[in-house]
């Protein structure tokens, strides 16, 4: 039987309660990963795994997600920084509660993730992250400054950490959805969402089950280990 290496790995995803995280979430589940995810507020449709309600801005909160899910499945092997958010306006329209709540979930959750986990990585000299960063951080998009500016933070931060990971046997890498059927597109209005299919060469939107491949791809020990420091675009040609 053909394996990516992930069973009994533990692996982390935060925002795993809907959308992109939720089909990591029960992907990694089938493909024999121990998962845990972390989620905001409560959810109706709950996939398989140790679900833990944390927020990425609070760093406490994260360090105590990183000791329970040691605590109760085992060695963290991998995590998906996945949870983000937008707050989409025109810049003179822009307040800076937009810009910094942006910013602090993209970029700081990033951050809170990842800092009580990588230590442990290289300690353990084996590991793999995953960052999901967006097709807005390499071309940017009208209406997202704030997210697209975190969002190519997210890459420079996954290069920077790739190489310094290397000589401890950990890697990183990023994922650059293009457009996927979540809620993140339902406040995006119809006729701009014709107008952003009449620019994708698929003409529809990805699946959130067509980014969990590509996490799952890099997250394998045995699939993708000479990759690092990459980002790995899944936008149906809708390239720069
Ligand atoms: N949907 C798209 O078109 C698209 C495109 C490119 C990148 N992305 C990225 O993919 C990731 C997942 O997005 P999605 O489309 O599934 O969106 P979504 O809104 O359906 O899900 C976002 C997830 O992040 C979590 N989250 C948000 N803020 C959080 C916080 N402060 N603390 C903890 N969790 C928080 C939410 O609870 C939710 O689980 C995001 O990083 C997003 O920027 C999405």
């Amino acid at each position: 039987m053909l394996s990516l290496g992930l069973e009994d790995k533990t692996v982390l995803v935060t925002g795993g309660s809907r959308g992109i995280g939720a089909a990591i979430v029960r992907l990694l589940d089938i493909l024999g990963a121990r998962v845990a995810y972390t989620y905001r507020s409560e959810h109706n449709d709950p996939p398989q795994g140790l679900a833990l309600q944390a927020d990425v801005t609070d760093p406490a909160a994260m360090n105590a997600v990183a000791e329970k899910v040691e605590h109760s499945l085992s060695p963290i092997y991998g995590v998906v920084a996945n949870a983000g958010m937008t707050r989409d306006k025109v810049f003179p329209k822009l307040t800076t509660e937009d810009w910094n709540g942006v910013v602090d979930t993209n970029l700081n959750g990033l951050y809170n993730t990842l800092k009580p986990i990588i230590p442990k990585l290289y300690e353990r000299q084996m590991g793999a992250v995953v960052c999901i960063t967006s097709i807005s951080g390499e071309r940017g998009n009208v209406g997202q400054t704030n997210y697209a500016a975190s969002k190519a933070a997210a890459i420079g931060f996954t290069k920077s950490l790739s190489r310094e990971a290397a000589r401890y046997g950990v890697r990183a890498n990023a994922v650059a959805p293009g457009f996927i059927e979540t809620d993140m597109l339902k406040p995006i209005p119809d006729a701009i969402k014709e107008r952003i299919l009449a620019e994708i060469p698929f003409r529809r939107f990805g699946k959130p089950e067509e980014i969990a491949w590509a996490v799952a791809f890099l997250l394998s020990p045995i699939a993708s280990s000479y990759i690092t420091g990459t980002v790995l675009r899944v936008n149906g040609a809708h390239h720069t």
